[in-house]
Protein backbone atom coordinates (compact mmCIF):
# COMPACT_ATOMS: atom_id res chain seq x y z
CA UNK A 1 0.00 0.00 0.00
CA UNK A 2 1.57 3.53 -0.89
CA UNK A 3 -0.22 5.54 1.89
CA UNK A 4 1.91 2.50 4.20
CA UNK A 5 5.07 3.31 2.79
CA UNK A 6 5.10 6.95 2.57
CA UNK A 7 3.90 6.80 6.41
CA UNK A 8 7.30 4.31 7.22
CA UNK A 9 9.48 6.61 5.01
CA UNK A 10 8.14 9.68 6.91
CA UNK A 11 8.47 7.78 9.73
CA UNK A 12 11.74 6.92 9.18
CA UNK A 13 12.76 10.57 8.15
CA UNK A 14 11.78 11.66 12.03
CA UNK A 15 8.96 13.33 10.62
CA UNK A 16 5.43 13.33 11.79
CA UNK A 17 2.25 10.94 10.66
CA UNK A 18 -1.49 11.50 11.07
CA UNK A 19 -3.40 8.09 12.25
CA UNK A 20 -6.64 7.47 12.28
CA UNK A 21 -7.60 4.56 14.36
CA UNK A 22 -11.00 3.08 13.19
CA UNK A 23 -14.49 4.47 12.96
CA UNK A 24 -15.85 2.17 15.04
CA UNK A 25 -13.36 2.62 17.81
CA UNK A 26 -12.44 5.64 19.55
CA UNK A 27 -12.52 7.40 16.19
CA UNK A 28 -9.72 9.56 16.31
CA UNK A 29 -6.80 11.07 14.58
CA UNK A 30 -3.31 11.26 16.07
CA UNK A 31 -0.06 13.00 15.64
CA UNK A 32 2.49 10.50 15.63
CA UNK A 33 6.32 11.09 15.81
CA UNK A 34 9.04 8.94 16.64
CA UNK A 35 9.96 10.12 20.21
CA UNK A 36 13.82 10.84 19.37
CA UNK A 37 12.73 13.06 16.74
CA UNK A 38 10.83 15.36 19.17
CA UNK A 39 11.84 19.27 19.73
CA UNK A 40 10.06 21.63 21.17
CA UNK A 41 8.69 22.85 18.06
CA UNK A 42 7.56 19.56 18.11
CA UNK A 43 5.84 20.03 21.75
CA UNK A 44 4.29 23.35 20.26
CA UNK A 45 2.56 21.37 17.47
CA UNK A 46 1.09 18.75 19.38
CA UNK A 47 -0.52 20.92 22.09
CA UNK A 48 -1.37 23.95 19.42
CA UNK A 49 -2.69 21.80 16.20
CA UNK A 50 -3.66 18.67 17.80
CA UNK A 51 -4.47 19.97 21.16
CA UNK A 52 -5.57 16.20 23.23
CA UNK A 53 -2.84 14.13 25.46
CA UNK A 54 0.30 14.17 25.02
CA UNK A 55 1.56 11.01 25.25
CA UNK A 56 4.79 8.45 25.32
CA UNK A 57 3.75 4.76 24.04
CA UNK A 58 6.33 2.46 24.55
CA UNK A 59 6.47 -1.35 23.57
CA UNK A 60 5.61 -4.26 25.74
CA UNK A 61 9.54 -5.26 26.36
CA UNK A 62 10.92 -1.62 26.81
CA UNK A 63 7.94 -1.24 29.66
CA UNK A 64 9.06 -4.31 30.94
CA UNK A 65 12.91 -2.81 31.65
CA UNK A 66 11.29 0.09 33.11
CA UNK A 67 9.36 -1.55 35.32
CA UNK A 68 6.24 -0.02 33.72
CA UNK A 69 2.79 -1.13 35.45
CA UNK A 70 -0.66 -0.50 33.87
CA UNK A 71 -1.97 2.44 35.68
CA UNK A 72 -5.09 0.83 36.67
CA UNK A 73 -3.50 -2.32 38.16
CA UNK A 74 -0.95 0.09 40.29
CA UNK A 75 -3.40 2.82 41.91
CA UNK A 76 -4.93 1.25 45.02
CA UNK A 77 -8.11 3.14 45.03
CA UNK A 78 -11.58 2.24 44.30
CA UNK A 79 -11.93 4.31 40.99
CA UNK A 80 -9.52 1.92 39.43
CA UNK A 81 -11.49 -1.24 40.15
CA UNK A 82 -13.82 -1.16 37.26
CA UNK A 83 -12.21 0.81 34.58
CA UNK A 84 -14.97 -0.60 31.63
CA UNK A 85 -14.38 1.23 28.52
CA UNK A 86 -16.89 2.30 25.94
CA UNK A 87 -14.40 1.44 22.60
CA UNK A 88 -11.68 -1.41 23.97
CA UNK A 89 -11.15 -3.40 26.48
CA UNK A 90 -8.62 -1.80 28.26
CA UNK A 91 -6.68 1.23 28.67
CA UNK A 92 -2.92 1.26 27.80
CA UNK A 93 -2.29 4.03 30.60
CA UNK A 94 0.87 3.53 32.70
CA UNK A 95 2.92 6.62 34.70
CA UNK A 96 3.17 9.70 34.21
CA UNK A 97 7.17 10.86 34.15
CA UNK A 98 9.18 13.84 33.39
CA UNK A 99 12.94 13.53 33.29
CA UNK A 100 15.04 14.85 36.45
CA UNK A 101 16.85 17.31 34.52
CA UNK A 102 13.42 19.35 33.75
CA UNK A 103 12.11 22.41 36.58
CA UNK A 104 8.08 22.05 36.24
CA UNK A 105 8.28 19.90 33.34
CA UNK A 106 4.86 20.91 31.92
CA UNK A 107 6.47 23.61 28.70
CA UNK A 108 7.80 23.05 25.69
CA UNK A 109 11.40 22.38 26.36
CA UNK A 110 10.66 20.67 29.59
CA UNK A 111 7.98 17.93 27.46
CA UNK A 112 10.33 17.80 24.68
CA UNK A 113 13.20 16.87 26.98
CA UNK A 114 11.40 14.29 28.75
CA UNK A 115 10.00 12.53 25.39
CA UNK A 116 13.01 12.53 23.48
CA UNK A 117 14.81 10.82 26.67
CA UNK A 118 12.48 8.19 26.73
CA UNK A 119 13.01 7.63 22.72
CA UNK A 120 16.90 7.05 23.73
CA UNK A 121 16.37 5.28 26.59
CA UNK A 122 14.62 2.92 24.25
CA UNK A 123 16.83 3.04 21.94
CA UNK A 124 19.51 1.80 24.46
CA UNK A 125 17.25 -0.89 25.75
CA UNK A 126 16.23 -1.91 21.97
CA UNK A 127 20.38 -2.35 21.32
CA UNK A 128 20.66 -5.74 23.08
CA UNK A 129 23.75 -6.50 25.44
CA UNK A 130 23.48 -2.75 26.85
CA UNK A 131 22.85 -3.98 30.66
CA UNK A 132 19.79 -1.04 30.74
CA UNK A 133 17.32 -1.78 33.72
CA UNK A 134 14.84 -0.24 35.96
CA UNK A 135 17.70 1.67 37.85
CA UNK A 136 18.79 3.68 35.21
CA UNK A 137 15.21 4.27 33.73
CA UNK A 138 14.98 5.71 37.73
CA UNK A 139 17.63 7.94 38.01
CA UNK A 140 16.75 9.57 34.37
CA UNK A 141 13.11 9.71 34.90
CA UNK A 142 10.30 10.54 38.10
CA UNK A 143 6.38 10.20 38.60
CA UNK A 144 4.41 11.46 38.79
CA UNK A 145 5.48 13.84 35.64
CA UNK A 146 3.83 15.70 32.85
CA UNK A 147 3.97 13.18 30.31
CA UNK A 148 1.50 10.26 30.22
CA UNK A 149 3.38 6.72 29.19
CA UNK A 150 1.37 4.07 27.63
CA UNK A 151 2.05 0.62 27.43
CA UNK A 152 1.55 -1.36 24.15
CA UNK A 153 0.47 -4.79 23.82
CA UNK A 154 2.95 -8.07 23.75
CA UNK A 155 1.38 -8.81 20.35
CA UNK A 156 0.72 -5.19 18.84
CA UNK A 157 -1.76 -5.31 16.63
CA UNK A 158 -2.51 -9.19 17.05
CA UNK A 159 -3.61 -8.36 20.44
CA UNK A 160 -4.97 -4.39 20.33
CA UNK A 161 -5.70 -2.08 17.53
CA UNK A 162 -5.21 1.52 19.75
CA UNK A 163 -2.92 4.32 18.44
CA UNK A 164 -0.39 3.04 21.05
CA UNK A 165 0.18 -0.30 19.64
CA UNK A 166 -0.22 1.51 15.82
CA UNK A 167 2.76 3.67 16.49
CA UNK A 168 5.06 1.26 18.09
CA UNK A 169 4.18 -0.99 14.94
CA UNK A 170 5.34 1.76 12.86
CA UNK A 171 7.99 2.84 14.69
CA UNK A 172 9.14 -0.88 14.25
CA UNK A 173 8.59 -1.05 10.33
CA UNK A 174 10.56 2.20 9.88
CA UNK A 175 13.23 0.82 11.91
CA UNK A 176 12.81 3.60 14.48
CA UNK A 177 13.18 2.84 18.45
CA UNK A 178 9.82 1.61 19.92
CA UNK A 179 8.98 5.03 21.46
CA UNK A 180 6.72 7.18 19.92
CA UNK A 181 4.43 10.19 21.13
CA UNK A 182 1.01 10.78 20.16
CA UNK A 183 -1.57 13.48 20.65
CA UNK A 184 -5.10 13.44 19.48
CA UNK A 185 -6.13 16.17 17.24
CA UNK A 186 -9.17 18.24 18.38
CA UNK A 187 -11.81 20.31 16.65
CA UNK A 188 -11.51 23.82 17.79
CA UNK A 189 -14.94 24.59 17.19
CA UNK A 190 -16.43 21.55 18.11
CA UNK A 191 -14.21 20.64 20.77
CA UNK A 192 -15.14 16.96 19.50
CA UNK A 193 -12.34 14.28 17.52
CA UNK A 194 -11.40 16.42 14.77
CA UNK A 195 -12.98 14.65 11.51
CA UNK A 196 -10.89 12.52 8.98
CA UNK A 197 -11.37 14.60 6.04
CA UNK A 198 -10.53 17.66 8.31
CA UNK A 199 -7.42 15.63 9.77
CA UNK A 200 -6.40 14.47 6.04
CA UNK A 201 -6.54 18.01 5.01
CA UNK A 202 -4.40 19.49 8.08
CA UNK A 203 -2.13 17.04 6.54
CA UNK A 204 -1.93 17.75 3.01
CA UNK A 205 -1.73 21.36 3.66
CA UNK A 206 1.50 20.29 5.90
CA UNK A 207 3.14 17.94 3.56
CA UNK A 208 2.32 15.57 6.08
CA UNK A 209 1.11 11.73 5.84
CA UNK A 210 -2.42 10.76 7.07
CA UNK A 211 -2.75 7.11 7.09
CA UNK A 212 -5.97 4.52 8.11
CA UNK A 213 -5.74 2.31 11.25
CA UNK A 214 -7.22 -0.28 8.13
CA UNK A 215 -4.10 0.31 5.57
CA UNK A 216 -1.34 -0.24 8.69
CA UNK A 217 -3.21 -3.09 9.90
CA UNK A 218 -3.50 -4.67 6.53
CA UNK A 219 0.20 -4.02 6.14
CA UNK A 220 1.91 -4.51 9.25
CA UNK A 221 -0.68 -6.74 11.50
CA UNK A 222 0.53 -10.11 10.35
C1 LIG B 1 -4.51 8.83 25.35
C2 LIG B 1 -5.54 8.26 24.48
C3 LIG B 1 -5.27 8.19 23.04
O1 LIG B 1 -6.40 7.72 22.36
C4 LIG B 1 -4.03 7.50 22.57
O2 LIG B 1 -4.16 7.37 21.17
C5 LIG B 1 -3.72 6.14 23.16
O3 LIG B 1 -4.81 5.32 23.34
P1 LIG B 1 -5.23 4.09 22.43
O4 LIG B 1 -4.06 3.16 22.31
O5 LIG B 1 -6.35 3.47 23.25
O6 LIG B 1 -5.72 4.61 21.10
O7 LIG B 1 -6.65 8.02 24.89
O8 LIG B 1 -4.64 10.22 25.21
CA1 LIG C 1 -5.65 24.56 18.70
ZN1 LIG D 1 -6.10 6.63 20.57
ZN1 LIG E 1 -8.05 8.97 22.82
Amino acid sequence: QATVEAAIDAFADGQPVLIHDFADREGETDIVYPATAVDSEAVARLRNDAGGLICVALSDAVSDVFGLPFLQEAVDHPATGDHTLAYDERSSFSLTVNHRETFTGITDVDRALTISELGNAAATVDAAETGYDESDFVAAFRSPGHVHLLRAAPNLLADRVGHTELGIALADAAGCPPAVVVCEMLDDETGGARSPTDAESYADRHGLVYVEGEALLAALGG
